[in-house]
């Protein structure tokens, strides 16, 4: 069990808030003019990571007392916790170990006193073996021709974690084209199958508990789909499942040798090191999807053994919890340099917000301190050119992680430079702005008459002091993308301990699971069940006008 304790009640705690208000008017520009070695004071380099947060609005005694409330907070003993298998998803009375997934085939990692890392190896095993023989087309479909396609049916973490990382590693890829259905919308399904061919088309079924509606469904219209084109033999051929639920799956006819199990200690939302990464492991090679795995390892071994103030994940914790528990900001904006995580903030929510979008301490109590951040974020420079705006001149707050690498992977020098010159312009316009004279003198150089200066002037000043975090990387591998994954899912679990909130279940989802299943009874029927009255008006509006 983790510790548990009101951060709020805590005597540090007392002295953020009287140190906050000390310092709320900080000028970060302001300290890198009287402090030669803040940039190297708040920055950490770890493997090919330079992680620099100098461009935040901290002290060095603002990180001490951040620092200090980790240690008051136990981080250290619950960071241990969390490795060694405590039941720390209390609410569902589980472990929570996807860290035991990337470990090292030589660990001992022990659930109810058995030591797992074996059966993680055998399912690795069987996901090498079946990824080879797909990919060298020695596995065939039921015509005898090899496989040219795959399509993950799977949604949430089921889904997300594999889109992701297949749109990360995009250049790793091997011929194989990988399609991800997870909508119950019926359009999205038809959309993906309606090109596929079914004699080199394999299914793999994502849904660790095998019950959920939108899975079970695309599941089932695909297998219809398929049965118009082959026979029942041929469902062994062209379908297999991860999940831990074996029953269910042979209940859905797909033969034994064509699972891959999963085990409940894994979280949906952390899952994609296990076998939900099998269309990882199929669209970039085994080695990839491993290399994956030593690169989320490199980073758990770095988030346990490091001391706090060099520890990337616990750092960059507490600066959101500077910012969210005494700035009073709601959104984090990540922002990566790379096409190629154009998934990566949408993965993102899911980790962050389901895991932290809580109001119940482990108490049982209503938490009276924020909790969870807003994430949202695209890939620069696409997103300076959307919402960057805001961030520069509106009225809100919006700390940002800006991501990018040293390296282009198709080395193209030119537009590489100015992919970077962009990133590094914008956090450093975002923490300087621009003044008034500054603005003054921009205008009258460009000999605009004073009238019109004096009616532009108050537009085009910039306030900046926007808080970033530059995370450099040498290059986009699946090795440091490993790296990165658990960067953040580490900055999770940090969080959690310190809002003293359970960050692993997510019963609001299940919530609206239940009444979505409600609903469609009355939708299907004749009857409307007992709803407020807009949802009751707006049933019938769509029963009665649907064709
Ligand atoms: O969205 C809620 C959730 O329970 C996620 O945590 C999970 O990743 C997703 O549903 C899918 O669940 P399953 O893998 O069991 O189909």
């Amino acid at each position: 069990m983790l510790t548990n304790i009101n951060p709020t009640e805590t005597e540090v705690w007392k002295r953020l808030q009287e140190h906050f208000y000390a310092t709320k008017s900080f000028e970060i520009k302001e300290h890198f003019k009287t402090d030669a070695e803040r940039a190297d004071r708040f920055s950490i380099h770890w493997k090919d990571f330079y992680v620099d947060y100098s461009k935040n609005r901290i002290s060095q005694e603002t990180m001490d007392l951040l620092l200090e409330l980790a240690t008051e907070m136990n981080l250290k003993e619950n960071i241990q916790k969390y490795f060694d298998g405590d039941i720390i998803n209390e609410t569902e009375g589980r472990e929570v170990l996807h860290t035991a997934l990337r470990e090292k085939e030589n660990a001992k990692v022990y659930v109810d006193g058995k030591n797992i890392i074996p059966e993680i190896y055998e399912v690795k095993q069987k996901i090498k073996q079946f990824s080879n023989a797909i990919i060298s087309g020695t596995k065939k479909g039921h015509t005898e021709k090899a496989f040219t396609d795959v399509v993950n049916i799977g949604i949430g973490g089921s889904d997300l974690g594999p889109a992701m990382v297949t749109e990360a590693l995009l250049h790793y890829k091997n011929h194989l084209n990988v399609h991800f259905v997870s909508n119950v919308d019926g359009d999205h399904v038809q959309e993906v199958i309606k090109n596929l061919n079914p004699e080199t088309t394999l299914f793999v079924i994502v849904s660790k508990t095998f019950t959920t509606q939108e899975t079970l469904t695309n599941a089932m219209t695909i297998r219809k789909w398929f049965l118009t084109h082959a026979s029942e033999e041929a469902v062994a051929k062209h379908f297999v499942a991860v999940s831990t639920n074996l029953e269910k799956i042979q209940e859905f006819g797909i033969a034994s040798e064509n699972v891959f199990p999963m085990w409940n200690w894994v979280g949906g939302r952390f899952s994609l090191w296990s076998a939900v990464g099998l269309s990882i492991s199929l669209a970039t090679g085994y080695d990839n999807f491993d290399k994956l795995l030593a690169g989320a390892n490199d980073m758990d071994a770095h988030f346990k053994n490091t001391e706090f103030d060099q520890n990337i994940p616990v750092v960059l914790a507490l600066l959101s919890i500077w910012y969210n528990n005494f700035y009073g900001a709601e959104s984090e904006a990540i922002i990566p340099y790379t096409q190629y995580l154009h998934r990566f903030s949408a993965y993102l929510q899911q980790g962050i917000m389901e895991s932290n979008g809580k109001s119940v301490d482990r108490k049982g109590n209503r938490v009276n301190y924020e909790t969870g951040t807003l994430i949202w974020g695209e890939p620069g420079t696409n997103s300076q050119h959307a919402f960057f705006q805001l961030i520069h001149q509106g009225t809100k707050l919006i700390p940002a992680d800006f991501i990018g690498y040293v390296h282009s992977l198709k080395n193209d020098k030119d537009h590489h430079e100015k992919l970077m010159a962009n990133y590094f312009a914008q956090t450093e316009a975002l923490l300087n702005g621009k003044t008034k004279e500054e603005v003054l003198a921009e205008l009258k150089s460009s000999g605009m008459e004073a009238s019109q200066i004096e009616k532009l002037l108050p537009y085009k000043i910039f306030e900046g002091n926007k808080p970033t975090n530059t995370i450099l990387i040498d290059k986009l591998t699946p090795k440091s993308l490993g790296a990165l994954i658990a960067l953040y899912e580490h900055k999770i679990f940090v969080q959690g301990v310190i809002w003293n909130i359970f960050s692993y279940d997510q019963w609001g989802v299940e919530l609206g699971k239940q009444l979505a299943t409600k609903i469609l009874k009355d939708i299907k029927g004749d009857e409307i069940a007992k709803h407020d009255a807009s949802t009751a008006n707006l049933l019938r509006f769509f029963k009665k006008n649907r064709k």
